[in-house]
């Protein structure tokens, strides 16, 4: 892996700054996983609740990359935090990517259970099973009760980030304590696309809005987890190397943000 596009997190491990996104992805997983390692992706995020495992598993298996060259991230699912299955649903996740251990393994919203279900997450990591282990969805409130009551950091915190939707508390509070972010839905599900604002800085890069906001983000230090199906944006989301954002655009499009999610709220889920 090329040092400049990785990112070091608080437990050592090294973690590529672009991933492919597979929420939604449904039955063209594969191919767009093959496409993402193709195009020079290394990083792969889903989750069990996406209930596309093992597409990626067969992607990774028929790539022919190897191992110790890919960065895999899974979830745990609510029902299982809730439920108490931490092991079960990490052998079972395991099982349907074709892998040992996965490189990062996040729970997927702080469900009832959570800080117990961290606890066993640290136990996995201690066996191996697990280089790293982060939330997902945790506002500041969710990581102060976390870190009160656990032994290790999360070395990375999965939030809806985009230019209209920046939890700025909590993006404080990760940033205080070395918790990595990462943004998904990074372009607003697609929503930040057409925002005028963006469109002049892409004009001007002669780049795609897609490829202003992934840069902005990264330019912040932030994971992107750009997710498509199709091989020419596949392909753009991951030509962001070559050019670099002003101060002043920077703060452009931090100014954008209207507190606008285009998910659900991590304060009142109801799944
Ligand atoms: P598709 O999968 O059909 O390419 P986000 O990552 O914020 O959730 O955004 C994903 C949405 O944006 C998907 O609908 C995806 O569509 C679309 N998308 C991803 N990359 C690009 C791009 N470079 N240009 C335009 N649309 C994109």
């Amino acid at each position: 892996m090329n040092k400049d596009t990785c990112v070091k997190l608080c437990c050592d491990t090294t973690m590529p700054i672009v991933a492919l996104g597979v929420w939604k992805s449904g039955e063209n997983t594969k191919q767009a996983v093959l496409d993402a390692i193709d195009a020079g992706y290394r990083h792969i995020d889903t989750a069990a609740a996406y209930h596309n495992e093992e597409a990626v598993g067969e992607a990774i298996k028929e790539s022919g990359i190897k191992r110790e060259d890919l960065f895999i991230t899974t979830k745990l699912w609510n029902e299982d935090i809730r439920k108490h299955r931490v092991r079960e649903a990490l052998m079972d996740s395991l099982h349907k990517l074709q892998l040992d251990y996965v490189d990062l393994y996040l729970m997927h919203w702080p469900a009832e259970g959570y800080v117990e279900a961290y606890l066993e997450m640290e136990k996995l990591k201690d066996e191996g099973y697990i280089k790293a282990i982060g939330v997902s969805n945790f506002r500041r409130s969710h990581l102060e009760n976390l870190l009160a009551n656990v032994h290790k950091i999360p070395s990375v915190d999965q939030l809806e980030i985009n230019p209209q939707f920046q939890d700025l508390e909590t993006m404080e509070y990760c940033k205080e304590n070395k918790i990595r972010l990462e943004a998904w839905s990074p372009l607003g599900s697609g929503s930040c696309l057409y925002l005028p604002e963006i469109e002049r800085i892409a004009a001007k890069h002669q780049k795609s809005t897609a490829q202003i906001i992934l840069r902005w983000l990264l330019q912040k230090g932030i994971v992107v987890l750009p997710k498509s199906v199709h091989k020419e944006r596949i392909i753009e989301n991951i030509n962001l190397f070559d050019f670099e954002l002003t101060e002043t655009e920077m703060l452009v499009m931090d100014h954008l943000n209207i507190h606008k999610r285009t998910g659900p709220d991590p304060d009142h889920f109801n799944f």
